[in-house]
Order: structure tokens, then C-alpha cells, then sequence
């Protein structure tokens, strides 16, 4: 019998700056996508913050709340710091806003060969280019959020498994 190599998982990084706010709403909501399209087994996502205020803390309750009234559960998620070794881990970095995404490219190692994605750019008719951080606002700021991640996860998994299928041949 011909040994069965298991298929290569890509892997999804979400940054924003403390990792409690929007990049675990974007990793729960994602996934979400990821399981829906019976994908589960061919991605490995997760998140992070470009800063370490929040390290060890799980997700703020607003995103909690907002993702568990969508079915999501997101409280196990716990915050990290971008790492060096995330550059070789993922496929894809996926920044929430302008700023994350030059504090990524100022983290890459030489050499590495990570994509830096920008979430907002598969947002459609989106006007802005940023995630808006909600963390100084109220529960309404979520639900943007949640919304905005919702209206471009499914395009962004369309992008990564294009590329993918490319890369394929
Ligand atoms: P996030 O939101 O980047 O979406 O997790 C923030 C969380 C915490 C802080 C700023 C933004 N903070 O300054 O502590």
C-alpha cells in the first residue's frame, strides 16, 4: 500500500497590536470559515499582538461576548507577542490595521518568506484600510468589528486557497 503523505497545512497569523481585541475575534471567525468549508485539517491559524502588554491574557470579554453571540467561543484563546519564528511557522501574517503591518515588516527576519497581508484589503467596498481598534470605545466598536471580519474572511480564505492551488501547479 502506497504510504499517504499528510497534506501541508498553511498557516494563518492574525495580528493586531495587544492580541485581546480584534486578532483573536479575526482567528475565531476565520476558523469559523475554515470549519464551515470542511477545511478544518488543512490550516493551522492563530494570533498574536505586535506589543506585550496583554501577554498571557485572555481575549478582552467584548470580543468574547461578541463572538459567543455569533457561536463562537474564543475564551481559551490566550495573548502572545509576534516571535521571529512566526515568520518561518506561517504562510500568511494577516495585519488588522496600517500600523501592525509595519511593525510586522520591521520584526521580519532577513530572508524571510512570510506574506504580510493587510485584512482590510479583502473587505469589499471597504473605505478604510484599518480594523478599527475598538479598545477605548463601547460594545458597538465589536460588532463593527465582528462585522467587518465576517464580510472578509471568506474572501481572504478564497485568496490563500487560490495561491495555494497555484503553488500547486
Ligand atoms: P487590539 O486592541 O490590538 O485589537 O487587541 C488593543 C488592546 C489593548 C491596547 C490597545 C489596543 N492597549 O493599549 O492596551
Amino acid at each position: 500500500m502506497t504510504p499517504q503523505l499528510a497534506p501541508t497545512r498553511t498557516g494563518i497569523l492574525f495580528v493586531c497590536l495587544g492580541n485581546i481585541c480584534r486578532s483573536p475575534l479575526a482567528e475565531g471567525v476565520f476558523l469559523g470559515e475554515v470549519v464551515r468549508r470542511g477545511l478544518g485539517d488543512r490550516f493551522v491559524v492563530d494570533s498574536c499582538g505586535t506589543a506585550a502588554y496583554h501577554v498571557g491574557e485572555a481575549p478582552d470579554p467584548r470580543s468574547c461576548q461578541v463572538a459567543a453571540q455569533y457561536g463562537l467561543d474564543i475564551t481559551h484563546q490566550r495573548a502572545r507577542q509576534l516571535a521571529s519564528a512566526d515568520f518561518a511557522r506561517f504562510d500568511w501574517i494577516v495585519a488588522m490595521d496600517r500600523a501592525n503591518a509595519r511593525a510586522i515588516e520591521q520584526a521580519r527576519p532577513s530572508g524571510a518568506r512570510a506574506r504580510v497581508a493587510r485584512f482590510m484589503d479583502f473587505v469589499p467596498d471597504s473605505t478604510s484600510q484599518d480594523v478599527p481598534d475598538p479598545y477605548y470605545g463601547g460594545p458597538e466598536g465589536f460588532e463593527r468589528v465582528y462585522d467587518l471580519l465576517r464580510r472578509g474572511a471568506g474572501r481572504l480564505l478564497d485568496a490563500v486557497l487560490a495561491e495555494r492551488a497555484q503553488e500547486a501547479g
